[in-house]
């Protein structure tokens, strides 16, 4: 089986290292040079650290590193069994993608979209062949969370829903799936909990820190909303919640006044050195 993987960012790097972890032959393709770099080298980090912590041998990271190439050119991904995406969530650049795999690949090669509130009923519109596409939402940091949401759009086929849900057990993460919807089902629960902490920063009720704390030792959550927030992307954090205002029209999604600011000024979270927290 051969993978690839469209998009070098922190997902896509992720994904190309589990994948590649798991004995597939991986190709990762973004249009820059310098991107690519980068995931080539945060995946030899992130493959030194379980090295280091004894999660894996260090002969078992030099394979999967073996593994994966990089390219830029598009073209390259012809031979792919399945495709990856994860490009920025934006519904044209997505469906373009997958009108230009149509032309390359063979009819019966899978398309699989990262997104995560784009919705993939729409996605599957776009190919000739709408029954091969099919999300595949990872989740960050991607080499240590279990779960892969397998989110069906109404036109996926039985066949690929299987072939995607065994391909997930075999890349050794816990594939559920969902029906297509607003958020599928993760984010439809965990971005309005994120977003009312966002609230009540603005209303002052308590600080970063404190609300942080209270979640994390009142219910157990491995980190508060707001560092998780800042580690997600503020930015990634409102285009969810604008999708599920928008989608359910319900007022109970409106994005926080604050969320919509920070984006504003740019202050994105750790990917911008500044969110809730600042990082350096
Ligand atoms: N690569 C490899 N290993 C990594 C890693 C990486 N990038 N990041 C962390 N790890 C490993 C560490 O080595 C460590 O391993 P051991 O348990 O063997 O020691 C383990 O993960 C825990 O890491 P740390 O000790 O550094 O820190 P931590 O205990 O505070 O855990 C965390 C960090 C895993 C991020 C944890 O805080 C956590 O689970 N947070 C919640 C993350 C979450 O909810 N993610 C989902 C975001 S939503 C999303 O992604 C989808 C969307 O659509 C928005």
């Amino acid at each position: 089986m051969k993978i690839g993987v469209i998009g070098a960012g922190t997902m896509g790097s992720g994904i190309a290292q589990v994948a590649a972890l798991a004995g597939f032959n991986v190709l990762v393709q973004d249009l820059s040079e310098p991107a690519l770099e980068r995931a080539t080298r945060t995946i030899g980090d992130s493959l030194a650290r379980m090295v280091k912590k004894g999660a894996i041998e260090a002969s078992k990271a030099d394979e999967a590193q073996a593994l994966i190439s990089t390219t830029t050119v598009f073209d390259l991904l012809d031979d792919r069994d399945l495709v990856i995406e994860a490009i920025v969530e934006k519904l044209e650049a997505k469906a373009g993608l997958i009108r230009r795999l149509d032309a390359i690949c063979r009819a019966d090669a899978i398309f699989a979209s990262n997104t995560s509130s784009i919705s993939l009923t729409e996605l599957a519109a776009a190919s000739a062949h709408p029954g091969r596409v099919i999300g595949m939402h990872f989740f960050n940091p991607v080499p240590v969370m279990q779960l892969v949401e397998i989110i069906r759009a109404l036109q996926t086929t039985d066949a690929v829903a299987a072939k995607v849900t065994a391909l997930t057990e075999a890349m050794g993460k816990t594939p559920r799936v969902s029906k297509d919807s607003y958020g599928f089902i993760v984010n439809r629960l965990m971005a309005p909990q994120i977003n009312e902490a966002i609230n009540c920063v603005h209303e002052g009720l308590a600080t970063v820190a404190d609300i942080d704390t209270m979640m994390k030792l009142g219910a157990n959550h491995p980190m508060g909303p707001l560092a998780l927030a800042d580690l997600i992307g503020l930015d990634v954090v409102l285009n969810i919640m604008e999708t599920l205002y928008q989608g359910f029209d319900d007022p109970k999604y409106r994005p926080s006044p604050l969320l919509k600011q920070m984006v504003a000024a740019g202050y994105l979270g750790r990917k911008t050195g500044k969110g809730f927290s600042e990082y350096r």
